[in-house]
């Protein structure tokens, strides 16, 4: 099986959280003490996957390139895509095509960030399925504002675009699987209404063919949005709040390479130096310095 390749969408652009996008990117924005583009490269990264492309707009590249270089610390290759204006979802996967070259993707947007104890294990097993999709639903309280799973028993009937009567409570979120196939599925895709490629028009073509599968994300996990001001806000103080109380990182792209062993002890402390006394050089110093990693 070809190894999985990662893809971030991180363009764009970010309407409602305007004055604040009119100068910086959203996923350039802290979420508590990380960029939020740390939070979903780690959801990658927990997935097991080396390989990823970043897809921003052609203005914001070069800062998201100051951040995370060509992600050699982190022990990955990233690769550099522009998206020249934002045409929706699914064109990620005509702009990936070349870096892809046939193999399977994970694609998770800039600004979702997903929490929960057994992550890694839904994760594994949606990597471990070779042909077809999966798509991660989460029970939200206010689903007419998204795509919403159709149930038929524990299998997909259809997904509604932000339904009037949604179907379920189960809201599609910003991570997708999807086989080799998903290149030439998008270029099937017609513009919509609003004039993007919607995501839900090629899910639509893996469920008319029987090929889509879904998780479920129980009461376990959390699925936060960073889109509105006061989202931002929310998201910036559970991170806070998750982490003060373990003391532990949630999203630590530098934590999860070193659990993974992609990078070594002594990597880790150079990454850390420049950060100084701030508690995150201080958290990284600490787990190189533990004996026992867990
Ligand atoms: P949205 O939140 O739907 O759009 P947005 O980020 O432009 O914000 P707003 O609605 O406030 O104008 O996008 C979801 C994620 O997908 C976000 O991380 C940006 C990314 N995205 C792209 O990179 N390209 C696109 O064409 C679209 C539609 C979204």
């Amino acid at each position: 099986m070809i190894k999985r390749k990662g893809i971030i969408l991180a363009g764009g652009s970010g309407t409602r959280l305007y004055p604040i996008t009119l100068g910086v990117s959203k996923q350039l924005l802290p979420v508590y003490d990380k960029p939020m583009i740390y939070y979903p490269l780690s959801v990658l990264m927990l997935a097991g996957i080396q390989e990823v492309a970043v897809i921003t707009t052609p203005e914001d590249q070069s800062q998201f390139q100051r951040i995370m270089g060509d992600g050699s610390r982190w022990g990955l290759k990233l690769t550099w895509i522009t998206q020249a204006s934002p045409d929706g979802l699914a064109q990620a996967y005509l702009l990936a095509r070349e870096f892809l070259d046939g193999a399977p993707s994970a694609m998770v947007l800039g600004d979702n960030i997903f929490f929960g104890h057994a992550l890694p294990n839904i994760l594994k097993r949606a990597d471990e399925q070779a042909t077809g999709g999966t798509v991660f639903g989460y029970r939200v309280a206010d689903p007419e504002r998204y795509g919403v799973l159709d149930f038929d028993g524990e299998n997909v009937r259809g997904i509604i675009e932000k339904p009037v009567n949604p179907p379920s409570n189960y809201a599609v979120t910003g991570l997708y699987f999807l086989d080799g196939t998903a290149p030439e599925r998008a270029a099937q895709v017609k513009p919509s209404a609003r004039g993007e490629l919607e995501i839900t028009s090629l899910l639509e073509s893996y469920l008319s063919d029987g090929l889509l599968s879904v998780e479920r994300m129980g009461r376990g996990y959390a699925w936060l949005d960073t889109g509105t001001h006061g989202s931002l806000l929310d998201a910036g103080n559970f991170v806070r709040t998750l982490q003060e109380r373990q003391g532990l990182q949630t999203g630590s792209p530098e934590e999860i390479a070193f659990e993974n062993g992609w990078i070594s002890r002594d990597d880790l402390l150079k990454i850390a130096e420049p950060l100084g006394k701030n508690s995150y050089g201080k958290y990284l110093r600490s787990i190189a310095a533990a004996k026992n990693k867990t």
